[in-house]
């Protein structure tokens, strides 16, 4: 039961219609439709606002602005909680970004609400504002993303640099990139008294919660959240937006339920996106291809009131040998919205330089670019020195380059041509962190003696629903059709929600254990009797001996075949291979998707996911997705998942790790080295496109 490839159970409301995303519940009476309109500046400040003719508009139940929005509670960035920071809008006159929200209007539709938020009169005074990541050095953070060390340093690599035998020192620009969830940020709220209910997109009930209760200044019981379905999330939705809380204002001053979306442009400007980097990758070798040095030092796009540090160069600190090491993070504040996670942050953009220099390398030393990882493989984490819990890299790059039929590659770039098309093959190294959060779930026999599973857990599409089912049903030895699951409601047991790829490993080592303790409870009695029920829970990982005693990662080995035409430079990805050893697989099936989707990412962000900041107005012009190219079904070749047996018990006790984000780390280099090998052209700046390689 544990891995078989069972199909989703939700599968078959998701394709009727019968699954209800946050906008589409119906537990109201018909909702009020509201829309966010965006400032149309930069940087600096509204001078006036006239509401009058957007109020007088067919339809049109209020418009709200900083003129007469609410008190609500502070930002207090000195907290290290995030996710769960009060996130007010509408508080002053300043515009700190383009987009910025500067009113909502609702009306008894969305189109007449759309119509009236056009009527709106908004003057501004703009000021000069910096927008765009160019050679400023900014300054250390404290920390990186997730808690990671700002700066490491191991040995002495500038010594080490300065005298090796062979060396390799080399910039890297990676490019701003968004979040585009199929469903919009959305939410629809209700009030009943002083008790809240919101229907939202959302990717951590919990802290979404403490968010909006910190907005509102209303205790946390008082707010009721439930994302039952959810289209999407990539990181986007760890944080609680704007929609969420103009929705929960519009609908207490109205009191009416009113629903709020964003605009897919809006997804651009109201959500923060991955930061924009440049970076700096210094390898120090023997001429035999071991490395003795390596440094990896990351500038990235900051924001004024508000840090996000993506932790890129973290990468670096666990996947080569080399006795001399350097990892350093730097960030530079423009006036831009606040960056957030996005899907793999960090291990993205830094595997796509690092990954580049280790095949810049191997070229420079005249090593296949797989024996060159194998060569510099390590048994120990190298920055740590703590044992690492299990890490089949070796494996996996060996076993990928057995299943892709790397031994036929012409070695020299440019020697594959079929008429004029130039062929080329690429590979790099996956790795990422292992995190825990905290979970809990309660496992309870209905009366009917169906199992139900209840954790506020969500699934943001990944398949948690069936898994959290899989492991219900192979732990008390029913079928799964006995098993109901419940998840993304701030009524079931509490934790950490989505995000980080913890989601997997955790809901399900508490549902187990919650299993067991029915058992145990149901041995005492003799059955499964209706009624009886457990709590499970795992804590997160800052209490867990295995995260002190092993360094904890997944991994993997990526593969591309690219086909680059020689008068054009339209490169077009044929084939992509990858190995994963990431630990127990809970579903082969939701585990090799998860995989997949994570390498569609790389070919979006070796080939063309790019946000392009106008530097004069500083607003993201590529906001949509007919201008924002991902991947689309033309682009993506045929993908191979292979997944190896990789029970890892120096994570947790089922030995699971995750791969949510695994398949997007390292996916982009694989096609960027590609494109090198196919054309013998060496392009630092991602994407490839048509024009970098020209
Ligand atoms: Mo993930 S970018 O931590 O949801």
């Amino acid at each position: 039961m544990i891995g078989s490839p069972i199909e989703r159970i939700d599968g078959p409301f998701k394709v009727s219609g019968t699954a209800r995303y946050a906008l589409d519940r119906r537990e109201t009476e018909p909702p009020l439709s509201g829309v966010i309109v965006g400032a149309a500046i930069g940087l600096g400040r509204i001078r006036r606002i006239d509401p009058a003719e957007a109020e007088a508009a067919p339809g049109v139940a209020l418009v709200l602005t900083h003129l007469n929005a609410p008190p609500q509670g502070r930002l207090d960035t000195s907290t290290p909680a995030q996710f769960s920071r009060a996130r007010p809008v509408f508080t002053d006159d300043r515009i700190r970004h383009a987009g910025q929200a500067v009113a909502l209007v609702v009306a008894d539709t969305l189109q007449r609400a759309q119509a009236a938020a056009a009527l709106l009169v908004v003057e501004y005074e703009p000021e000069e504002g910096e927008f765009v990541l160019k050679d400023q050095e900014g300054y250390a953070p404290e920390t990186a993303n997730a808690g990671f060390a700002t700066d490491t340093a191991v040995g002495d690599f500038e010594h080490d640099f300065a005298g090796a035998p062979v060396r390799l020192d080399r910039a890297y620009r990676t490019s701003h990139q968004a979040a585009h969830a199929l469903e919009p940020h959305a939410c629809q709220a209700r009030w009943q008294g002083d008790q809240l209910h919101l229907w939202s997109s959302l990717q951590s009930i919990r802290n979404a919660r403490a968010a909006v209760a910190a907005t509102l200044c209303v205790p946390e019981e008082a707010v009721h959240l439930d994302a039952a379905f959810v289209g999407g999330g990539f990181g986007s939705k760890l944080n609680m937006h704007v929609e969420t809380i103009c929705a929960a204002l519009a609908a207490r001053i109205l009191d009416r339920p009113v629903r709020v979306s964003l605009a897919r442009r809006q997804m651009t400007s109201l959500v923060g996106g991955r930061p924009e980097t440049r970076q700096r990758v210094r390898l120090a070798a023997t001429p035999g291809g071991r490395l003795t040095g390596i440094a990896h030092e990351v500038w990235m796009q900051g924001s004024r009131d508000e840090e996000f540090v993506e932790q890129t160069a973290t990468v670096t600190r666990s996947l080569y040998a080399g006795a001399h090491r350097l990892t350093r993070h730097r960030v530079v504040p423009l006036d831009r919205p606040l960056a957030e996670a996005v899907r793999a942050p960090g291990e993205l953009p830094g595997l796509l330089a690092v990954e580049t220099a280790m095949d810049e390398l191997a070229y420079e030393l005249g090593i296949d670019p797989v024996q060159l990882r194998l060569l510099n493989d390590v048994a120990i984490d190298p920055e740590r020195g703590l044992p690492l819990s299990s890490r089949r890299l070796a494996d996996c790059l060996r076993s990928g380059a057995e299943l892709f039929g790397w031994a036929r590659r012409p070695q020299a770039p440019g020697a594959a041509r079929e008429g004029r098309l130039l062929v080329g093959w690429g590979m790099a190294s996956a790795i990422r962190s292992h995190f825990q959060s905290d979970a809990r779930a309660i496992v309870r026999v209905a009366g009917d003696g169906h199992i139900q599973v209840l954790s506020d857990m969500t699934d943001i599409g990944t398949g948690t629903y069936t898994i959290v089912a899989q492991m219900a049903a192979a732990t008390l030895g029913v079928p799964l059709e006995a098993v109901e699951v419940q998840l993304a409601r701030t009524d079931l047991p509490a934790g950490g929600g989505s995000g980080g790829s913890w989601g997997a490993a955790n809901t399900c080592l508490a549902v187990r254990r919650a299993c067991e303790a029915l058992k145990d409870k149901a041995r005492a009695g003799g059955v499964l009797a209706p009624g009886l029920e457990a709590e499970g829970s795992i804590v997160g990982q800052a209490d867990d001996p295995r995260y002190e005693r092993f360094s904890q990662h997944a991994y993997g080995a990526h593969f591309a075949e690219v086909a680059v035409d020689m008068d054009t430079f339209e490169v077009r990805v044929r084939r992509m291979l990858g190995v994963f050893a990431a630990g127990r697989i809970l579903n082969a099936r939701t585990a090799r998707s998860q995989l997949q989707g994570g390498m569609m990412w790389g070919i979006g962000s070796a080939l063309s996911e790019a946000g392009h900041i106008d530097p004069r107005f500083g607003h993201m012009v590529n906001g949509d997705l007919g201008e924002y190219l991902v991947p689309t079904h033309a682009d993506v070749p045929p993908i191979e998942v292979h997944l190896l047996d990789d029970v890892d018990e120096g994570a947790n006790e089922m030995g699971i790790k995750g791969v949510g984000e695994l398949g997007a780390c390292g996916s982009g280099a694989a096609v960027t080295n590609a494109i090198y090998h196919a054309t013998g052209i060496r392009v630092r700046e991602f994407p490839i496109t048509p024009a970098r390689l020209l």
